[in-house]
């Protein structure tokens, strides 16, 4: 299939991980690709974030495709950077079609022990870097009367989870946002819709600190293929960025175009299971 064909799709987080998948995805179907990646750390974030070969890697994945990428390091907590990003993109590419706001950190902390920088670099990055693209993006849709906007929430967008309260409110305020904005530009050609995984194999979650957070102790990859799949009604510990991806090109493309506002599970039955789970049933 060639979905993509002369589209020009941003993807924010796009040096690794699920991020680099849609990028690969949507190229492989005639996208133009446009990344952003903050290509540093953030100090409360327990594991290492994408580094500036990571964006070049992604960068050279879509080229090999065929397909032109523009790879920027630019940090989504910063207005000014995700303003500047989208200017770029529409001055470079000459457009944006697709946005898919994917970009997101993980740490793992009961909230009576949470410390205040821990809550707000996930607020920052996970819901405010959310509305930061999505708010820069937008006036260049507006305009064009066309729009395609996928925003990676998660499972906990839609529950709580112990150790996640940081995290599950700021999945939970994208949810809020894609709701608004898909009212709010209905009449804009413009579609938003939010993507609600279960735990997907990245380097996000592959390490001691989220290993321990989904009861794997002590914390190894072995005893985390054995913890993971419990919260799953289907028995995996993980399901693979490229099931995401999947997801993502039907909700961005123009079959999807009557999908507005919703937010779509892709999480191996885990919230339809949690109940009967809770009570051993
Ligand atoms: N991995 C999971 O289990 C899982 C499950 C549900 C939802 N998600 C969500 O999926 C999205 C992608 O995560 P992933 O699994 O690919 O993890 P990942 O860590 O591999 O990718 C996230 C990317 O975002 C980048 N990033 C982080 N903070 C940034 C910032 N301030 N500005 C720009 N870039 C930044 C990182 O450097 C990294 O490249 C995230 O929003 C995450 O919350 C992940």
């Amino acid at each position: 299939m060639n979905r993509f064909e002369g589209k020009v799709a941003l993807i924010t987080g796009g040096a690794r991980g699920q991020g680099r998948c849609h990028a690969e995805n949507l190229a492989r179907e005639g996208a133009d690709i446009v990344i952003c990646d903050i290509c540093q750390q953030i100090d409360s974030v327990p594991y290492k974030l994408a580094d500036k070969d990571d964006l070049i890697k992604t960068k050279k994945i879509v080229e090999a495709q065929g397909r032109n990428c523009l790879a920027v390091q630019a940090d989504v907590r910063n207005f000014q950077q995700m303003q500047e990003l989208a200017n770029t993109a529409v001055s470079e590419c000459g457009k944006i079609d697709i946005l898919v706001s994917n970009a997101g950190i993980a740490s793992a902390s009961l909230l009576s022990e949470m410390s205040e920088q821990m809550w707000r670099d996930m607020i920052d990055t996970d819901l405010t870097g959310g509305f930061n693209i999505i708010r820069a993006v937008l006036p260049h849709m507006i305009q064009r009367q066309y729009g395609r906007i996928a925003v990676i929430a998660s499972q906990l967008g839609l529950t709580g989870g112990k150790t996640q309260g940081h995290y599950a409110a700021a999945k939970h305020g994208l949810i809020g946002m894609v709701e608004t904005v898909a009212i709010e530009n209905a009449e804009n050609g413009i579609t938003i819709n939010a993507i609600c995984p279960t735990t997907v194999d990245t380097a996000m979650v592959h390490n001691d600190s989220l290993y321990k957070a989904f009861g794997a102790e002590p914390p190894t990859y072995e005893n985390a293929l054995k913890a993971f799949p419990k919260p799953n009604a289907i028995p995996v510990p993980w399901i693979e960025p490229q099931e995401v991806s999947n997801l993502l090109m039907f909700l961005v493309s123009d079959e999807a175009r009557y999908i507005t506002g919703a937010d779509y599970r892709i999480d191996a039955g885990s919230l339809a299971s949690a109940v009967s789970k809770r009570f051993s049933m």
